[in-house]
């Protein structure tokens, strides 16, 4: 009964379109750029003819924006005819407020490169979209509006800001590019796979989809995505919104379809994240799905009409502090390598699963004419040299710092990610050695004691207490890393730092000196390291003392354009790295499964350029001969793990 309902409006909804299109067509013919459900054919029709999509998911916030056209055109050259991506709130709106579209984040740019490329575009809004970012995409900034916000509901505290980010900045921007309106965007994806989440606030899923209908009008076509169980879809489901589910090779496909019509009995079929492959979690080893089996699933959905996105065609890298982490029965955190075992590399080249799913695509849709573009060339730069900076205990003497009784979040702090130093001192006579506890650390704290590096305790080890031998009056530094906030599931309101008051021998510590490091924004990153003498290697080695290197590399001047590289940090243990002010992101070669991180040729110049790095644990850096790197022209993803 509900479900005739909701069909008899969606009906309703296309009648009201047809006429208001009949009204307004004042600069279009009716039947022209037209992109439609048809419900009586189970189809979707586009200008009126019968269609259906082959897509890839490539997320222009993980690929550099010189290499955008090169992805697009591969994934075209492979029979695809439409790119699927989400909006990412969190980039975009870095503070509230602050709105960012340039460079990696020019959407407009990203999508009318799609349409020139020959290839339609799924948006998917958000405004959470997990993607194994920090936070789903979420503004880390919400947590400190409001540290009770239920996210993901119609929390009036949250709405008011999702509200202000689609109405005022985001719709706007997509309404020009929609398909009726000239432009590639034939579907919008409401929420992300609600179903998944606890809450099931359904006044919520109605909100969202009032709001982009209001933004974009009654034509465009809205969809959401669930798992391919009733439970997922009975959660995710918004009335007047195409019901869409996701799944992997492997599955039945006939059974996850039938899922999907028992809440939509009519219109096409639709999986709108087809996994080719799978994500990694660093100490795991590297996921990969068998080229064979994603081929054959592709091949039956295909034979039934079914319109598919693949999740991911192409993962690219997340780049910066971007990566989130994941909540199972223990945390794990995401590497920067998002290669996803896809079809297109991390580094964009078609891997042998590219040209098996080619000859799959090629029986249900023309392969344009053209040969596929070769793989990018990669060059090996070579040793690099590096030479301390100094260490963050250093720097942090010269920075901002905030004083409080009791420890403070980064949320708290309005800080997005990175590290922050706490610093208190042991005011009483302990035991030798005494028990240090940190508890529920979010994520990683490298602890000091008297300036003394004396062990870590880690959110995914579960090791929150460490014996330490402290005098009276000791000073006491924990250094904390956000590795990445929760993307999926119940916990996403993730606050990171010290979230618990720190003991010893169960006696709490009190009076803080709270510094955060500006690490995720260069212009303070720079001018704050200026304020760090040149160490030399001896000085700044010593297990733990975290410190940052520098060096620079040469890349031919003779004409060439710069190639695309990779970064080995052999002998280095965990860290961040820079390339000319470009975070690449996280490196953590010890515990694998990535080795290497990939460098765009687009973040290098020609003549010199300057690697940063900061190294949490132990630099190779005993003697200057010691202390370097390596760009070479091999990468790495599928090291050997721990666990
Ligand atoms: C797929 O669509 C074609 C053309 O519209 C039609 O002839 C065919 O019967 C459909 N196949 C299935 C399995 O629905
Ligand atoms: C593609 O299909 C052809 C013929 O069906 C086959 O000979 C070839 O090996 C296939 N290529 C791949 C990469 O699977
Ligand atoms: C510890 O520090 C407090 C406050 O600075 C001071 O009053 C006290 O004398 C110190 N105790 C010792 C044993 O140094
Ligand atoms: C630490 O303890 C104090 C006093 O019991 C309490 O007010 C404060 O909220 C606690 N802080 C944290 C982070 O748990
Ligand atoms: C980065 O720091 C500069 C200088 O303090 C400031 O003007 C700018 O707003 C900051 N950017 C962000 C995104 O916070
Ligand atoms: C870079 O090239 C310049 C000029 O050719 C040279 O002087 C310099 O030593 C080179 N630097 C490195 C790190 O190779």
């Amino acid at each position: 009964m509900m479900m005739a309902e909701g069909n008899f409006s969606i009906l309703f909804i296309l009648l009201l379109s047809v006429s208001l299109f009949v009204f307004e067509g004042s600069c279009m013919k009716a039947g022209e750029r037209s992109f439609e459900i048809d419900y009586s054919t189970d189809q979707f029709r586009k200008d009126g003819q019968p269609f259906h999509y082959i897509s890839g998911s490539i997320h222009y916030f993980r690929v550099h924006p010189t290499d955008w056209r090169d992805r697009l055109r591969k994934m075209r050259m492979a029979g695809f005819n439409a790119v699927q991506t989400y909006v990412e709130w969190a980039s975009h709106e870095p503070e509230p407020g602050m709105y960012d579209f340039t460079g990696m984040l020019d959407l407009e740019t990203f999508i009318k490169t799609a349409q020139e490329e020959d290839l339609s575009v799924i948006l998917r809004l958000g405004p959470f979209i997990d993607a194994e970012r920090d936070m789903g995409g979420l503004p880390y900034w919400l947590l400190h509006m409001n540290p009770e916000m239920r996210l993901r509901t119609s929390d009036p505290t949250y709405l008011q800001y999702v509200d202000r980010w689609f109405t005022s900045v985001l719709l706007p921007k997509v309404k020009p590019l929609l398909y009726e309106n000239g432009g590639p965007i034939i579907m919008l994806q409401v929420e992300n796979e609600y179903g998944s989440y606890p809450s099931c606030d359904f006044s919520y899923t109605g909100h969202m989809r009032d709001l982009v209908r209001n933004g974009v009008g009654l034509n465009a076509v809205l969809f959401t995505t669930d798992g391919d169980g009733v439970g997922f879809l009975k959660c995710g489901k918004i009335p007047e919104v195409y019901s869409t589910v996701d799944f992997g090779s492997g599955t039945d496909v006939n059974k996850a379809f039938d899922t999907m019509r028992l809440f939509e009995p009519h219109g096409p079929l639709v999986n709108s994240e087809y996994y080719p492959g799978w994500l990694d979690h660093w100490s795991y080893p590297h996921s990969t799905v068998d080229a064979q089996a994603v081929a054959k699933t592709l091949d039956e959905m295909l034979a039934m009409n079914a319109s598919v996105n693949m999740y991911m065609f192409h993962g690219g890298t997340s780049f910066g502090l971007t990566a989130g982490s994941n909540k199972y029965s223990n945390f794990q955190v995401c590497p920067t390598s998002y290669d996803y075992d896809a079809p297109l590399s991390e580094a964009g080249d078609p891997t042998e699963k590219y040209w098996i799913l080619r000859n799959i695509t090629k029986k249900y849709l023309p392969l344009p004419s053209g040969d596929v573009p070769p793989p990018s060339t990669k060059e090996s730069y070579g040793k690099v040299q590096m030479a301390s900076l100094g260490t963050v205990n250093q720097l942090s003497t010269k920075l901002t710092s905030v004083w409080s009784k009791w420890p403070l979040t980064f949320e708290a702090l309005r800080v997005a990610n990175g590290l922050v130093v706490y610093q208190t001192s042991i005011p009483f006579r302990t035991a030798d050695p005494a028990p240090l506890a940190i508890n529920d650390v979010h994520d990683r704290g490298y602890v000091y004691v008297d300036g003394v590096y004396v062990g870590t305790v880690d959110r995914q080890q579960e090791l929150y207490t460490l014996p330490i031998s402290a005098r009276i009056n000791a000073s006491l530094a924990i250094i904390v890393e956000s590795q990445g906030r929760i993307c999926f599931g119940a916990d996403i309101n993730d606050f990171k730092g010290l979230t618990t008051n720190v003991t010893v021998s169960g006696h709490q510590l009190e009076g803080w000196t709270i510094i955060p490091l500006p690490l995720t924004n260069n212009s303070r990153l720079a001018a704050s390291l200026t304020h760090l003498p040149l160490f030399s290697s001896q000085d700044a080695f010593s297990e733990g003392r975290m410190s940052f290197f520098q060096g620079t590399f040469n890349v031919s001047a003779e004409g060439s354009q710069p190639h695309d590289t990779f970064l080995r940090l052999d002998g280095w243990s965990k860290g961040l790295a820079w390339v000319n002010g470009f975070l690449l992101g996280r490196y953590w070669p010890e515990v694998g499964p990535q080795v290497t991180l990939y460098v765009p040729h687009g973040v290098l110049s020609q003549g010199t350029n300057t690697l940063l790095l900061l190294e949490y644990e132990a630099a190779p850096c005993l003697t200057p001969d010691m202390c370097y790197v390596t760009f070479t022209d091999t990468h790495v993803i599928n090291g050997p793990t721990p666990l």
